[in-house]
């Protein structure tokens, strides 16, 4: 794992960006893993500007989400294919069906299928990009999940959905289920890009660190993967020292 340490949540921004853009740049058809949450979302505004400014296409580029809630439609705010059309896909010149995203009202174990053979038949994902949980999680693989999971459908913890309850009106309307890519998915990508910040993440990018492969803490898979690289700002990591 190679560590870039950065200033702030903008450098970091920045820092991720440019390298998206670059591989997107060397390889124009490239197979992009992508992640939502908070600390994507400067990343992409970033990618934005950069193809309005400097014309970057993403016309040949075909994306492939982590996770997407079981049950919600597609419009509903609190989807990440609402997201991914908010923060990303409707402010580039990706054609909407390049842009895969688990289907949270498809059949259970077929959709899980379904998504592990499409990005197969794309011959598997060049960069994916990644946040992570501060319970260690990637995606939505809580803690012991097997580091051998394809694409599966989970239960939500009732700690996640308590954190989620204030973006939708209340607990009972959260969903109870989410499909995510599995770990091993997430391992066959060519090359990973973590991304890591504010103080929040502190301790989970102390554990990433500092603790062995454990299936007790999901991110540290990614020591087994030879080409991850990993940015984090200064707030994240506080006085962890960064392996050299
Ligand atoms: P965050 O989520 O970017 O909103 O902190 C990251 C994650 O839980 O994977």
């Amino acid at each position: 794992m190679k560590f870039i340490q950065v200033k702030d949540y903008k450098h970091l921004s920045r820092e991720a960006a440019d390298l998206i853009i670059n591989r997107v740049r060397q390889k124009p058809s490239l197979k992009l893993g992508l992640a939502t949450g908070e600390t994507p979302i400067e990343t992409y505004r970033l990618l934005i500007d950069d193809h309005q400014k400097n014309g970057t296409s993403y016309k040949q580029v075909k994306t492939f989400n982590l996770d997407e809630y079981v049950g919600l439609s597609g419009e509903h705010e609190q989807s990440y294919h609402y997201f991914m059309k908010k923060y990303l896909f409707d402010h580039i010149d990706i054609p909407k069906e390049c842009t895969y995203i688990p289907n949270g009202n498809g059949q259970g174990l077929a959709e899980c299928n379904l998504y592990e053979d499409i990005i197969s038949q794309h011959g598997g994902i060049d960069l994916q990009l990644l946040g992570i949980g501060r319970n260690g999680h990637i995606g939505f693989n809580e803690p012991g999940t097997s580091f051998d999971s394809k694409t599966h459908v989970i239960d939500l913890t009732p700690s996640t959905r308590e954190a989620n309850a204030r973006f939708f009106n209340g607990i009972e309307k959260v969903p109870t289920k989410a499909i995510t890519m599995g770990i091993s998915t997430i391992l066959q990508s060519k090359e990973i890009l973590m991304i890591i910040s504010g103080e929040s993440k502190r301790e989970a990018l102390h554990n990433l660190i500092h603790n062995g492969i454990d299936e007790a803490f999901p991110a540290s898979a990614l020591k087994n993967h030879p080409n991850v690289t990993v940015i984090v700002d200064e707030a994240a990591c506080g006085n962890t020292r960064l392996p050299n």
